[in-house]
């Protein structure tokens, strides 16, 4: 009976999946080597590259290993990198005052870069947590017990005027403060860099997949004791509604390129927002999202090179038009 069971069938997707041909005739989303921005970072000294335990293959470079990494992107069609600092401790004070230090690490870093391949884009974050002793992205009230939102905001835009006369084509505003699009486009527009655009981290979660990024830029232990809640600039993970309030601000302030982060487990939020605006959208498929299929893969749970491959699929067909991926060199290597 089994054997002989026939459905009278006029739609038989299937039909459009039985040879690999057909397969790559229908196939919606491609990734490539230009969709993705590599995240780098960067420390003081002629060391060698210093591994950061839970993001296997990825290090902390000197600048002269930067720029060699910059140019091995270029080659293989990556467009992007943005760039982290790991400052020395003893450089990081409660005010984060070597943010603004005229020939601080990050402002060497670009200037190498924009000097040594100059047709990579680059671009940097505009925060204090890789300066601060406590590790939060801004100066703390009086009380100590929040950010001061618009004291942050006067210093952070000054930041950004200094990366853009070091010659960063972006800056990457990833604080999460109100009002911080509209003054920093203000202060580079009065500085005259009316070219130095503007990746604002939009959409920004409070969320817990950030920890191997403290671990490389060094902004977790900062603290020392108490645990580092973002909670009230970062975004409520429940909130939907509240991303959408995020955007729309960022949009009418002035930002280039709106972000989502983290990518992988937002993708639905990644969805609304490309449906929400015809600005290009990115997305920051962040360390622990790396660091899970890495863990993953060395327990031989998971196929590293498809499981990455498909999440960034995924992360494209959501609607980003670009992903910050630390997969970024591996990609471009397996897609070429
Ligand atoms: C901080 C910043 C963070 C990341 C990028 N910029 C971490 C944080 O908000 O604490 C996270 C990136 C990642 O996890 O890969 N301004």
């Amino acid at each position: 009976m089994a054997e002989n069971f026939k459905l009278d069938l006029t739609h038989r997707p299937r039909r459009l999946r039985r040879t690999a041909s057909l397969r790559a005739l229908v196939e919606e989303t491609v990734l490539r080597p230009q969709d993705f921005i590599a995240p780098l970072f960067v420390v003081e000294g002629k060391g060698r590259p210093e591994a950061i335990a839970s993001m296997p293959g990825i290090f902390r470079l000197n600048l002269a290993d930067l720029v060699k990494e910059c140019r091995s992107l270029a080659k293989l069609g990556v467009p992007a990198v943005a760039l982290f600092p790991k400052l020395d401790a003893r450089l990081k004070d409660e005010d984060g005052t070597a943010a603004l230090q005229e020939d601080g690490l990050i402002l060497r870093a670009v200037r190498a870069v924009k000097k040594a391949v100059p047709e990579i884009t680059v671009m940097t974050d505009i925060a204090l947590d890789p300066y601060t002793t406590h590790g939060h992205d801004g100066v703390l009230t009086s009380a100590r017990d929040d950010v001061a939102n618009d004291r942050t905001v006067g210093i952070l835009a000054r930041m950004a005027v200094l990366h853009a006369r070091a010659g960063v084509d972006l800056v990457a505003p990833s604080d999460m403060m109100d009002g911080r699009i509209g003054a920093i486009r203000k202060a580079l527009d009065a500085a005259s860099f009316t070219s130095t655009g503007i990746m604002a981290y939009s959409v920004k979660f409070a969320s817990a997949y950030y920890g191997p990024f403290r671990d490389a830029v060094g902004s977790a232990k900062a603290a020392g004791t108490h645990l580092l809640g973002k909670g009230t600039y970062q975004l409520n993970p429940a909130n939907r509604r509240e991303a959408m309030i995020e955007l729309v601000l960022d949009k009418a302030e002035g930002a280039d390129i709106l972000m989502v982060k983290p990518a992988g487990p937002y993708l639905d939020i990644i969805r609304e927002v490309r449906n929400a605006t015809n600005k290009p959208v990115a997305a920051y498929q962040v360390s622990g999202e790396y660091a899970q299929l890495h863990a993953a893969a060395k327990l031989g749970w998971l196929d590293l090179e498809r499981t990455r491959h498909e999440s960034l699929l995924a992360i494209k067909r959501a609607g980003a038009d670009m992903i910050l991926t630390y997969f970024a060199k591996d990609m471009a290597q397996a897609l070429s």
